[in-house]
């Protein structure tokens, strides 16, 4: 966690990335990724869930202990999933799920709103990585991803929350569709690193979902992601080929 911080400190950008398996936490791990976060993502782009609302504490474990079974260098985050942090009492308990699961840190998303937990979770020695700007466990409250930190009250709301969370002791909050500008105030002012997802170059660090990255999960990209493979598309290439091989009589 040190690390992160003087990553930040040295100017030195930090790399993060989701991965809900074995195979994918290996790759990126042996790829020299230096966060892989088990994301509730994994609901849409695993599940098959439209949002991550449904994701379950039970499925984030399932999928954790897989992930940490790869990974050998990377410092490994689990996502507290919606509705398993209420409290600080229920943080901690859904925290400690996902460390024995092979998590080293948890994420949770929210400011101010989320000091309590956060503050628990760090007194039991686990690690925290805070989210805020948008939340897609908030998504349906929202009506969509919407960009936040566009206007004055906006910005400064989410500046407070930025502060709040440092103060409760994250070692890194990630900012997720936030505007740039706002993104990088937050980022000046804060000793913690910020990992921006859709947030502009200005953070510290960025973070993306794997599957949008690679090209795994065609039917949606979201706006911000530049794909550097075509996954779904080399995997639909190899099915035509075996079927076409299979029915001419081949292996
Ligand atoms: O669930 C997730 O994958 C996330 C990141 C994209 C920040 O929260």
């Amino acid at each position: 966690m040190q690390q992160f911080r003087e990553k930040k400190e040295r100017g030195e950008r930090i790399t993060a990335l989701t991965a809900y398996d074995y195979p994918t936490a290996r790759l990126l791990d042996e790829s020299g990724i230096d966060l892989i976060l088990v994301g509730d993502s994994l609901g849409m782009v695993v599940l098959g869930y439209e949002d991550t609302t449904e994701v379950t504490l039970g499925e984030m474990v399932h999928h954790t202990r897989a992930a940490a079974r790869g990974v050998k260098r990377a410092f490994l985050t689990g996502d507290l999933p919606i509705n398993t942090y209420d409290t600080p009492a229920q943080a901690v308990a859904t925290a400690r799920a996902l460390v024995d699961a092979g998590a080293q840190s948890v994420k949770l998303e929210g400011g101010l709103s989320h000091v309590r937990q956060i503050e628990a979770i760090i007194a039991e020695g686990i690690p925290v990585m805070g989210h805020i700007g948008m939340l897609p466990q908030s998504v349906r409250e929202e009506g969509g991803y919407k960009v936040k930190g566009r206007t004055q009250n906006e910005a400064e709301a989410l500046l407070r929350d930025a502060e709040a969370v440092e103060k409760a002791g994250v070692f890194a909050v990630v900012l997720e569709i936030v505007s740039p500008e706002t993104a990088r105030q937050i980022t000046n002012a804060l000793k913690i690193p910020t990992i921006g997802i859709g947030s502009g170059q200005h953070c510290d660090g960025q973070i993306l979902v794997t599957h949008d990255l690679i090209g795994l999960f065609p039917w949606f990209t979201p706006k911000f992601v530049s794909p550097e493979a075509h996954v779904a598309d080399e995997i639909r290439k190899a099915v035509q080929v075996f079927i076409g091989r299979t029915k001419a009589g081949g292996v």
